[in-house]
């Protein structure tokens, strides 16, 4: 049976190689580690989820596709047990946070990390500046658009580079390319927040939004789109 995948689960497999040894974390659904076992003929993955419903439901396709000697599943929290042996990484789905928790839990793992690959629902910013700290910089980064939402791929490596405040924000590779997807999100994003600003919010969230047009505006006036 051949599995589609939505798009931005395409974008991450597009940056995994056949001798990479994955972890999925978070795996949820199980999409990701069948597709790489299936249709890209990777040997080892680790996929865990650290809830019980999600975990069954990977746990019963695994079982279902005759691939658990290919993929290790576990019910687990973050990267705290992943195997020794893994050296990519996938963190797919979540808030920013709780990706930049799932980092911070389990330091003592990133020194066996030889790409990380990242998908933060929101505050990407943080998860940049976060894994900038811990000595990751970018390899690639997109912006892939599924239906209404826009998702930021972020492909880091181990090696430590300086980077300025406006690229920790908006994705070093993401402000070279300038892709239509990057730029659409933004301008969504800023249009959103304009909206909002003309409602009624309490001053807290106003000023948020205020910070981040700010942002935004020094995006347009900088890169000149
Ligand atoms: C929305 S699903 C994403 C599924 C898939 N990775 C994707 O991108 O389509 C997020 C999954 O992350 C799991 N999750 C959240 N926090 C986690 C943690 N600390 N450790 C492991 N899994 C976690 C949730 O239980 C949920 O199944």
């Amino acid at each position: 049976m051949s599995i589609q995948l939505p798009p931005r689960l395409m974008a991450i497999v597009d940056h995994i190689n056949v001798e990479d040894r994955v972890a999925d974390i978070g795996s949820d659904h199980g999409l990701l580690p069948l597709f790489l076992v299936e249709e890209r003929h990777l040997t080892r993955v680790y996929a865990s989820d650290n809830k019980e419903g999600p975990f069954n439901i990977l746990h019963k396709a695994v079982m279902e596709a005759s691939l658990d000697k290919q993929i290790q599943v576990d019910l687990a929290d973050g990267l705290k047990r992943m195997p020794e042996d893994i050296n990519t990484v996938v963190i797919s789905g979540m808030g920013g946070d709780v990706i930049c928790d799932i980092i911070n839990n389990s330091i003592d793992k990133l020194d066996q990390i030889k790409k990380i690959i990242l998908v933060p629902h929101t505050k990407a910013d943080e998860v940049r500046s976060l894994m900038a700290f811990y000595g990751f910089s970018f390899e690639d980064e997109m912006v892939v658009q599924e239906d209404n939402h826009f998702y930021e791929i972020i492909v880091m490596v181990p090696k430590r580079h300086i980077y300025c405040g406006l690229e920790l924000v908006f994705g070093p590779v993401n402000l070279n390319q300038k892709s239509a997807s990057f730029i659409k999100m933004w301008r969504e994003r800023y249009e959103r927040n304009e909206k909002l600003l003309s409602e009624n919010i309490d001053d807290h969230r106003r000023d948020q939004i205020l910070a981040e047009q700010e942002k935004i505006e020094t995006l347009w006036s900088k890169q000149k789109f």
